[in-house]
């Protein structure tokens, strides 16, 4: 924005806000100065611009951008710049040249010619100084400011110590966080809680292979400081993801992968060496000798020689340590994968210096053996939980619809089935319906388009007569989709989909100590929720429903079932639409739950309708306060 002629007073303000807006969106200290200097340079009518920065510790002003310039550093009292900071006062010059303060250095350097020059200082809330505007030349019929050029500039430069000083804080917050990043994944206290003291073998297993391999002493130690923190970048990791229960799908796999890149791009900044080695690890943990490792696919000696080791190290306890995924290997089996991986995975000549000292790096193994394991394990076994699929009352981009996971191979509704399970959709033995409304039907028309080919068995579709019946008449009817009940598997026995009618109140077995049971709901059509149970404890899940009186009864009278999810639909102020819809809203649904007498059930709610999302916690948050409700969304694993 160049500006030539005189301003008004309603464009003034006009651009100030323009201004204003575009510098609060910055981050960069850098940016953050060069667009306060395009503010000053607009609001005083100049032809250029400077904002000048005091750095006290090195006795320099220094600015990153001047308009066309490179950064440049000067003196702290040089020029007229320096006076103005030096002795706190407002400079107008009309001709520089003229004047004995001006140091006509840069105007060598650059070949800019001076003439006007007006200098405003810079003050933080403590009246020190921290900087200065410098405009240069008034552009337009008159070469020289004027007194409401500096009222404006004055303007400009309130603004600026404010932004600038905002702007260090938030730079000198993020030091501290780095710090802080850096020693959390040097002692290990990752966010996964399995990894415990993986970190600590990863470093020791770490220091042995350098050494073996003929690193000196010192360096061999920095690497065994910078090896805990390879993982480092998993901090970004979304715990949907992180702690899955269960394997990856492809896209999970993706965005897992990210974090070698993301924890380089964390420390690589720093001027540390052992931050530097740090970055390394995390970059190239991944890597594998024969190129077919992430996130660069680099090869051989490539790879830096430190993620290398790391990968050698990382993996042999990967394999031996139980992980949210997978159990722990037997050491045989390890050794095994090692040798077979050698030349692959990993650097042969590391292969070979781990099973020459494979005695220490045994007796490292032992000494940091995680102490929690069995306690974990316990809490495993103990605990029980289910997969949001989809958790909102209707479709909008970002927002899927009912559904429910309860182990891999059963799930309630099939509202947004691909979205999170992908391939794995294909392993799906039975869809339990609540109902048969579209927002609860729709994915089973998907799954089944994608994946027939590769169904091994019949996918289950099982529900009350009345919620089967209606999919056979006006879904799976051959005008709306296929009749899947009739087509044959490619590559199994019996038909692609088989219905199966089940009664309420009856107990399925769905797995080992697991089952599920319909009970009666009251939507517009026939409806059921389930109580789903596993290794004893239970979650009541009502789906579509307007009345929840017997559902509360149950949970009073039954203690086993400690988590109850209920829909909530719509703001209280559509109640009107909620009881022809047969929808519960936050005062709906609270005035109901008055009548439960048990304390310790979680309260999960879900079918939101998304246009509403920000209105409905509003008031769910406040009429529901008493029962610390939770909100369900997409993808949460929800414990009961
Ligand atoms: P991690 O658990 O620390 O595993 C580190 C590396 O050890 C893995 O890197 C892999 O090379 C090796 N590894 C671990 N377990 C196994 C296994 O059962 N079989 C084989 N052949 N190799 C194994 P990778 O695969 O790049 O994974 C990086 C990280 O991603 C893992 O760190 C883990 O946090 C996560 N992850 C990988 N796959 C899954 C999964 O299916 N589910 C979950 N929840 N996490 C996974
Ligand atoms: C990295 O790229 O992983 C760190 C620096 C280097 O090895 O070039
Ligand atoms: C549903 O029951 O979720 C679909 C109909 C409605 O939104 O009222
Ligand atoms: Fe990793
Ligand atoms: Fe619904």
């Amino acid at each position: 924005m160049r500006i030539s002629r005189e301003l008004g007073a309603d464009e003034l303000l006009e651009m100030i806000f323009v201004y204003l807006t575009e510098i609060s969106s910055l981050r960069d200290y850098d940016e953050i100065l060069e667009a306060l200097a395009n503010m000053g340079r607009a609001l005083s009518g100049a032809d250029r611009c400077t904002v000048w920065v005091v750095d006290e510790e090195r006795g320099k002003l220094w600015t990153k951008v001047a308009h066309d310039m490179q950064s440049v550093e000067i003196p702290i009292d040089s020029g007229i710049v320096g006076y103005a900071i030096k002795t706190g006062e407002k400079v107008i010059i009309e001709d520089a040249y003229k004047d004995p303060r001006f140091n006509p250095q840069i105007d060598k350097e650059t070949g800019y010619k001076t003439k006007s020059v007006m200098v405003i200082p810079m003050f933080d809330n403590e009246n020190k100084i921290i900087g200065a505007f410098q405009a240069i030349n008034h552009l337009g019929s008159r070469v020289d400011f004027d007194e409401r050029d500096m009222q404006r500039l004055m303007l400009a430069s309130t603004y600026a110590a404010e932004t600038l000083i905002s702007a260090k804080l938030s730079q000198e917050i993020q030091d501290t966080q780095k710090e802080v990043v850096f020693t959390m994944g040097a002692i290990g206290e990752s966010r996964s809680k399995e990894t415990g003291n993986h970190v600590k073998r990863v470093a020791e297993y770490s220091k042995i292979l350098a050494l073996a391999i003929g690193m000196d002493e010192e360096e061999a130690e920095l690497l065994k400081q910078a090896s805990p923190m390879h993982d480092i970048g998993k901090v970004a990791i979304p715990d949907e993801i992180l702690k899955k229960p269960g394997r990856f799908t492809k896209s999970e796999r993706k965005i897992m992968e990210t974090h070698a890149q993301l924890g380089y791009e964390m420390i690589r900044h720093s001027n540390r060496p052992l931050l530097q080695a740090a970055s390394i690890v995390a970059h190239q943990h991944h890597e594998k000798w024969d190129g077919s490792g992430y996130p660069r696919g680099l090869s051989g000696e490539d790879i830096h020689i430190y993620g290398r080791i790391t990968a050698l190290a990382d993996v042999f306890d990967a394999l031996g340590s139980d992980r949210v995924y997978k159990k722990a290997w037997p050491l045989e089996k390890i050794f095994n994968l090692i040798k077979e991986e050698r030349a692959k995975h990993f650097d042969p000549e590391l292969v070979d210096a781990f099973f020459e000292n494979s005695e220490k790096i045994l007796e490292v193994r032992e000494r940091f053996k995680d102490e929690f394991e069995e306690n974990s394990k316990k809490v495993a076994a103990e605990g029980a939980s289910i997969r949001v699929l989809g958790a909102y009352g209707t479709k909008l981009k970002g927002f899927g619809t009912t559904s429910f996971l309860l182990n891999d191979r059963h799930v309630i509704d099939a509202g947004n089935i691909l979205d999170t399970l992908e391939e794995f959709s294909v392993e799906l033995d039975t869809i339990w319906l609540t109902h048969s409304h579209l927002d609860h039907i729709s994915d089973i028309a998907y799954v089944l388009d994608d994946y027939y080919a590769e169904l091994k068995s019949p996918l289950c579709i099982a529900s009350q007569k009345e919620t089967i019946e209606a999919l056979k008449k006006h879904f799976f009817n051959d005008a709306i989709w296929p009749d899947f009940s009739k087509i044959p598997l490619v590559n199994g026995e019996g038909m692609c989909i088989e219905y199966r009618t089940i009664d309420l109140g009856e107990e399925y077995p769905i797995g080992e100590n697991e089952t599920i049971e319909a009970f009666s709901t009251d939507h517009t059509v026939a409806s059921c929720g389930y109580i789903y149970r596993k290794n004893g404890r239970g979650i009541m899940i009502t789906s579509d429903t307007l009345e929840i009186d017997n559902a509360i009864e149950r949970l009073n009278e039954d203690e086993s079932i400690s988590a109850f999810m209920v829909e909530c639909s719509f703001p209280s102020d559509m109640e009107k639409l909620a009881l022809v819809s047969k929808h519960l809203t936050p005062k709906l649904l609270f005035d109901k739950l008055e009548g439960l007498k048990r304390k310790n059930i979680i309260l999960y709610i879900n079918h939101i309708k998304p246009l509403y999302l920000n209105q409905m916690i509003t008031e769910i948050e406040r009429l529901g306060e008493k029962y610390n409700p939770i909100i369900v969304t997409d993808k949460k694993i929800l414990k009961f």
